[in-house]
C-alpha cells in the first residue's frame, strides 16, 4: 500500500500551551501515542494496543477538546478508543480528562491526519466511528478539503466490523446534503434513522460537544446521523 501524504487544514497549535498542559503534554502523550510502523505496508498490531485485553475498539476523527471521547470511554468500561486529533490543544483537553477519570489504558491517540490512521488499520477491526463536526469549509473552492469524500468513505467501509455503527454531526447544512450523498453513493452504509421532515435527535449516550454548544448558541441546529455497515 503507497503511504498517502495528506495534508491537515486548520490549526495544529493556535497559540503556545499554558506550562500547565504543556507539561501534561510531555508526561501523559508519549505513552499514549501511536507511531505508524515504519514500514509503509505494515498495518497497527491492534493486539498490542492496550495493557489489558478489551472487548471492542472504537474510534473518534477530530475529538476536539476530548470530552465526547472521555464521555465514551467512561461510559464504556470493556471498550477501548482511539482518537485522532492533530489539534495539540485539543490532545492536552483530552488528557486532562484521562487523568481525572483514570481511562488513560482504554485510550491511545494519533496525533496527525485520521486519513495516514486509517490506512494502517486492519480490515474490519472497529466496532464503532465518530466524526462529530468535522470542519465543514462551506465555500465550495474548499469542498475538497471536506474529511467525508469517496476515498474516506470506503477506508472507513475496509475498517469497520460489520453492522458496527458510524455516527456523524454536523450544523452546516451544505455538508449534510454532501455527506447524505456521498454515503449514499458508497452503498455499505445504511441509516438507522428514517429522515422525513424532522432530522433525527442527538441519542441519550451522545453527550454535547463544545462545538455543538457553540453552533446552537448562533442558532445553528445541528443534525445527527448513525449509519450501520452493512454486513459482507
Ligand atoms: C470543528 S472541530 C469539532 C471538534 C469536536 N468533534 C467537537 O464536536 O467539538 C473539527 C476537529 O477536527 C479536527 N480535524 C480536522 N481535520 C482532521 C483530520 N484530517 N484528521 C483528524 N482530525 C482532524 C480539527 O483539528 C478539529 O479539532
Amino acid at each position: 500500500m503507497e503511504e498517502r501524504r495528506r495534508r491537515v487544514y486548520g490549526r495544529r497549535l493556535s497559540h503556545r500551551l499554558r506550562p500547565g498542559r504543556q507539561a501534561l503534554l510531555e508526561r501523559a502523550l508519549p505513552a499514549l501515542r501511536i507511531d505508524l510502523p515504519e514500514d509503509s505496508r505494515a498495518q497497527i498490531d491492534l493486539g498490542k494496543l492496550f495493557p489489558a485485553p478489551i472487548r471492542d475498539l472504537w474510534l473518534e476523527i477530530g475529538f476536539g477538546a476530548g470530552e465526547h471521547l472521555a464521555h465514551q470511554v467512561r461510559a464504556n468500561p470493556a471498550v477501548g478508543l482511539i482518537g485522532c486529533e492533530p489539534f495539540v490543544q485539543g490532545i492536552a483537553g483530552l488528557l486532562r480528562h484521562l487523568e481525572a477519570d483514570g481511562t488513560a489504558n482504554r485510550v491511545r491517540i494519533f496525533p496527525d491526519d485520521a486519513r495516514l490512521l486509517l490506512d494502517r488499520l486492519p480490515d474490519a477491526s472497529i466496532g464503532r466511528l465518530f466524526v462529530l463536526f468535522s470542519d465543514p469549509w462551506p465555500k465550495k473552492r474548499h469542498h475538497k478539503r471536506r474529511l467525508i469524500d469517496a476515498e474516506t468513505l470506503s477506508a472507513f467501509a475496509r475498517i469497520l466490523k460489520d453492522g458496527a455503527e458510524f455516527r456523524w454531526a454536523s450544523d452546516d447544512g451544505g455538508y449534510v446534503e454532501w455527506t447524505l450523498e456521498h454515503v449514499a453513493r458508497n452503498e455499505v452504509f445504511a441509516l438507522s434513522d428514517r429522515i422525513s421532515g424532522d432530522w433525527p435527535q442527538r441519542p441519550v449516550d451522545w453527550p454535547e460537544t463544545r462545538y455543538e454548544q457553540k453552533a446552537r448558541a448562533q442558532g445553528r441546529a445541528p443534525v445527527f446521523l448513525r449509519y450501520v455497515r452493512v454486513p459482507r
